[in-house]
């Protein structure tokens, strides 16, 4: 089940958004719980950011946001993650597919996200999806402690 985060999601989403496995390839570098306090409230704000329910437990989470005016047939996709105890069983994909659903069915003709260059497995799901390579954003990500940023590829869904 999906649904808009609440104030109470903070530690299930704290907690997997740092999961070693998981913070490398989302927007922010490791924090403790009251650094994120604040970006948890800008995400609760937009109410474009959801958790992934299963058996009642947070199974992932992703934000959904629209563009306005002549691009808001467009959403991007962003800050993406399932829980890595239940990597590789579909999860991602119901989930990612729900949402592909969702935007479609509000009108939406175009979905983009990025993907870091050094994100494989990400890459293939979302060519799985359909999202195909528009292009490189050269040296556009770059994690704290990394000499330098990485590139990252900017991917799209059309939908007709
Ligand atoms: C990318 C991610 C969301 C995939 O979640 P998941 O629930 O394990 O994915 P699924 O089980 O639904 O897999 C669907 C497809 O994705 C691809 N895939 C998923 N994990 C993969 C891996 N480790 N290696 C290669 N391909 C993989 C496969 O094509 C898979 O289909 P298949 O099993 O039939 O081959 C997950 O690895 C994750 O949370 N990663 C950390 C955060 C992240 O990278 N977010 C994306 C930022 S852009």
């Amino acid at each position: 089940m999906r649904r808009l985060a609440t104030p109470q999601d903070i530690d299930a989403v704290f907690s997997l958004y740092m999961h070693e496995r998981v913070v490398p390839y989302l927007g922010y570098d490791p924090m403790p719980l009251e650094d994120f306090r604040a970006i948890y409230q800008e995400m609760l704000e937009s109410r474009r950011f959801f958790v992934y329910e299963l058996n009642g437990r947070i199974a992932g989470f992703y934000r959904a946001t629209r563009y306005p005016g002549r691009v808001q047939h467009v959403a991007s996709l962003g800050t993406l993650a399932v829980d890595p105890a239940l990597h590789g069983q579909g999860v991602a994909l119901a989930m990612v597919s729900h949402a592909i659903d969702e935007l479609k069915a509000a009108g939406v003709k175009r979905i983009e996200l990025c993907v870091e260059s050094d994100n494989a497995p990400a890459l293939r799901f979302y060519k799985k999806l359909g999202f195909e390579h528009e292009g490189t954003l050269r040296k556009f990500y770059k994690r704290a402690g990394d000499a330098s940023a990485i590139d990252d590829h900017l991917m799209a869904l059309l939908i007709d």
